[in-house]
C-alpha cells in the first residue's frame, strides 16, 4: 500500500522545498508535483455529533486563520533559489491540479477544554492531492474518507481532537508558496503526513515583570509559538521588579506595583491572552513566584515582606535588586495568599488546570531579618518553608489547579511535596535527573542551552573596570545550534524519561522588551520547538543534523517575517541560495 516512495528521487532535486515544514513531522512523504489552491477552494469542517460548541468555534477560527495565511501570507521563495533560476511553476493547465476542497475531519467529540497532560492528543494526519489525486496510503482513516468524498482535488486533515486539527492547519499553510505573478501553490504534491509530538509540554517562559510588555507583544509571542508548535505559555507575570497583574480584591497590588499608572494586565487583558492562546492550541500557565522574587508585593503590603529593597548591599540577601521575600511563619502572609489565589486562580481554571507558585532562588540570609524566623540556617528555615508551601498549594488546589514549583524547592530544600506537583528544572541535566529520581514529573530547559536572555552582558553599573568586559553569568548567547543540541531527557533511562513532560525556553527580561523580543526569541526558540515536537533524534535514533535543519529554520524565519514577526536571520543569504555549500568540511 505504500506508494509514495517513488517520489524520493524527485525529492532530492527539490531539496530546498523538501524541507518546508518546521518542526519536521514524525512521518512526512511527498512528491514534487505542483498543486494549486485558491479562493474558490472550499474548507469544510466535519465535526462529530456532540462536539462542544465552544470547541467547534475554536476549530472554525483556526480554519479561517489557516485559510488567510495560506492564501494571503505566502512566501515567494527566491531566497532559497540561486540567483537567475526561474523557480515559478508554469501557470497553464492548472485546472486538474487545484485543490477544490479541504476536508477537515475531527474524529472524537470526547474532548474537554483545558485538558490535563494525560488527556491531550495533538496527533493528526494531513494529505495533499497531486494531479492524480490522493495517492494510496496505509491510512484506514483516510480510505474511509476517500470512500465518502473522493480522491481527486481534495486535501484531507484528520485528527482525533481539535488540538491536532489546529497543529495540522499550521502545517498545511507551510506547504505552500506564492507565485511571483499570481496564485499560491505547493511544489510538494502529493503529500502524506502523520504527525504527533514527542513531548506533551512545549513551553515558552515570558517574564513580564522586569520589563513591561503591552498585550499586543504577548499575543505576538503566542503567534510565534503557534507557528513553531509550542503549546504552553509560562506567564511569569510578577517578580520583585514589578507587579503588573490586576487583582480586583487587592487593587493596591497593581496600583503600587506597576511601573506606571495603567501598566498592568486587567482581568479582561488576562482573559484575552488566555483565549488567544487557547485558540492556537496553547494553554497559559501563570506563575506568581514566591516566597522569593516578591519585593513588588512590599510596595502595597510592606508588612508581608522581609528585607525590602536593602541598599547598597542587596548582594547579601538577593540575586538581584530589589531584595525582599515574603515572610515565613506568618499568618498575615498566609491570609494574603489565600485571598490572592481565591481571586486569581478561578478565572484561569477554564483555560488551564495548572498554576506555578515559583520557588527559585530563596535566599537564606534574608530570613535572619524575618521576625518569625530570625535565622539563616537551612534546618531552621526548612519547616517554615514547608508550611508556607503547603498553605500556598492548598489554596491553589482548593481553586482547582495543580501546582508547579521551581526545582530548588525539592532539590535544594528537600521539601516533600505530593507527586502530582510538577517540578521545573533550570540548572541542568543533573537537576532533571534529581527530580525524576524523586518521582516528580519534570519540565526541563537548562540555562546552559535554553535561556534566550544570556550573552547580553551585564546590566549592573560598576564602580571600576574589574568586571571588564562585563559578561553576564550565563553567556555566551545560546545560538540556535546550541539550543538545537539540547535533549530534555539527556542521560535518562527510558523509564526516567517518561517523567519528563517536556521543556521550556526562557525569556528573562532584564534586557529584552517589546521592541527587541522578536529578534531575540525568533527563530532561536524555534530550534527548541523542533526538539520538543520532533525530538532531538530522528526515527533512526540519530541526532538531527544542522544541514537538514538550517534550510528549514531559515524558511520558517522568512515565513515568520511575512507573518509580522521581526525574527533574526540565521545565515548569510548566499548560504540559503546555495544549499549545501555552507558546510564546514568533514575531513575525518
Ligand atoms: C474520554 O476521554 C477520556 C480521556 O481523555 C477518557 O478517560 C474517557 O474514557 C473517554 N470517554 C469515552 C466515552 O471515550
Ligand atoms: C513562629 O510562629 C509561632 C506562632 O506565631 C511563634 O510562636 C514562634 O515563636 C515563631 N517562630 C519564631 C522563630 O519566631
Ligand atoms: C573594584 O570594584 C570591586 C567591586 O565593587 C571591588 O571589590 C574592588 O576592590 C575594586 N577594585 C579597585 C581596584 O578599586
Ligand atoms: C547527540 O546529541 C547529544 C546532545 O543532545 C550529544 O550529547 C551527543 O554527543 C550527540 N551524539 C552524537 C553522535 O553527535
Amino acid at each position: 500500500m505504500v506508494v509514495l516512495k517513488i517520489s524520493f528521487l524527485a525529492t532530492l532535486m527539490f531539496a530546498k522545498y523538501a524541507a518546508a515544514i518546521w518542526p519536521i513531522p514524525a512521518s512526512y512523504e511527498h512528491g514534487s508535483e505542483v498543486v494549486w489552491i485558491d479562493r474558490t477552494t472550499k474548507w469544510e469542517f466535519d465535526c462529530p455529533n456532540g462536539l462542544d460548541p465552544l470547541i467547534d468555534r475554536r476549530v472554525r477560527r483556526a480554519i479561517d486563520r489557516a485559510k488567510h495565511t495560506t492564501l494571503n501570507k505566502q512566501l515567494v521563495p527566491w531566497k532559497f533559489k540561486p540567483p537567475g533560476v526561474d523557480f515559478d511553476p508554469p501557470t497553464d493547465g492548472r485546472y486538474h491540479s487545484t485543490i477544490r476542497r479541504v476536508i477537515i475531519q475531527q474524529l472524537s467529540s470526547n474532548e474537554t477544554r483545558a485538558p490535563a497532560y494525560e488527556q491531550m492528543d495533538e496527533s493528526y494526519e494531513l494529505y495533499l492531492p497531486g494531479p492524480k489525486g490522493i495517492q494510496s496510503t496505509d491510512s484506514e482513516l483516510l480510505e474511509t474518507l476517500i470512500q465518502k468524498y473522493g480522491r481527486m482535488s481534495i486535501a484531507y486533515i484528520i485528527a482525533p481532537k481539535s488540538a491536532g486539527l489546529i497543529q495540522a492547519l499550521t502545517t498545511f499553510s507551510q506547504l505552500f508558496y506564492a507565485h511571483t505573478k499570481n496564485g499560491v501553490y505547493s511544489p510538494l504534491a502529493p503529500v502524506a503526513i502523520k504527525d504527533k509530538p514527542k513531548f506533551v509540554h512545549r513551553g515558552v517562559n515570558l517574564d513580564t515583570s522586569r520589563q513591561w510588555y503591552p498585550k499586543a507583544a504577548i499575543l505576538r509571542v503566542i503567534d510565534g509559538m503557534a507557528w513553531n508548535k509550542f503549546n504552553r505559555l509560562h506567564f511569569h507575570v510578577t517578580d520583585s521588579q514589578s507587579w503588573p497583574l490586576e487583582v480586583p480584591s487587592m487593587p493596591e497590588l497593581a496600583l503600587k506595583g506597576a511601573y506606571y499608572k495603567g501598566l498592568h494586565y486587567s482581568t479582561s487583558d488576562v482573559q484575552d491572552i488566555y483565549m488567544y492562546a487557547e485558540d492556537r492550541g496553547i494553554q497559559v500557565i501563570m506563575e506568581i513566584d514566591m516566597p522569593g522574587h516578591t519585593s513588588s508585593i512590599g510596595l502595597a503590603y510592606p508588612t508581608l515582606i522581609t528585607g525590602q529593597n536593602i541598599q547598597p548591599l542587596w548582594t547579601n540577601v538577593a540575586a538581584q535588586p530589589p531584595s525582599g521575600h515574603l515572610k515565613l511563619n506568618n499568618t498575615n502572609v498566609e491570609d494574603f495568599l489565600t485571598s490572592l489565589f481565591n481571586d486569581v486562580v478561578p478565572r484561569l481554571i477554564p483555560y488551564c488546570k495548572y498554576f506555578h507558585t515559583g520557588g527559585d532562588e530563596v535566599n537564606k540570609n534574608i530570613y535572619l531579618l524575618d521576625e518569625g524566623v530570625k535565622s539563616a540556617d537551612h534546618a531552621v528555615i526548612k519547616p517554615y518553608l514547608e508550611r508556607f508551601l503547603k498553605h500556598a498549594h492548598d489554596a491553589v488546589r482548593k481553586n482547582g489547579a495543580t501546582p508547579f514549583v521551581w526545582e530548588e524547592m525539592v532539590l535544594d530544600w528537600g521539601v516533600d511535596l505530593p507527586k502530582d506537583v510538577i517540578v521545573q528544572a533550570w540548572l541542568g541535566d543533573e537537576s532533571v535527573k534529581g527530580a525524576v529520581t524523586k518521582g516528580y514529573r519534570v519540565i526541563a530547559g537548562t540555562y546552559q542551552n535554553w535561556y534566550l536572555d544570556c550573552g547580553n552582558g551585564q546590566w549592573l553599573d560598576f564602580h571600576n573596570d574589574s568586571f571588564y568586559p562585563y559578561n553576564d553569568w550565563c553567556g555566551p548567547k545560546k545560538n540556535w545550534r546550541a539550543m538545537y543540541s539540547y535533549d530534555p531527557a539527556n542521560g535518562l533511562s527510558a523509564g526516567q524519561a517518561k517523567l519528563v513532560l517536556g521543556g521550556e525556553v526562557h525569556i528573562w527580561s532584564e534586557q529584552i522588551d517589546e521592541y527587541s523580543i522578536d529578534s531575540t526569541v525568533w527563530p532561536r526558540a524555534g530550534a527548541a520547538g523542533e526538539v520538543l515536537w520532533s525530538g532531538r533524534r530522528d526515527a533512526q535514533g540519530k541526532n538531527r543534523t544542522f544541514s537538514d535543519a538550517s534550510p528549514r529554520l531559515a524558511e520558517i524565519r522568512e515565513r515568520m517575517v511575512n507573518w509580522g514577526i521581526a525574527a533574526s536571520p540565521i545565515m548569510q543569504l548566499w548560504c540559503h541560495q546555495h544549499d549545501g555549500d555552507c558546510q564546514y568540511p568533514d575531513t575525518a
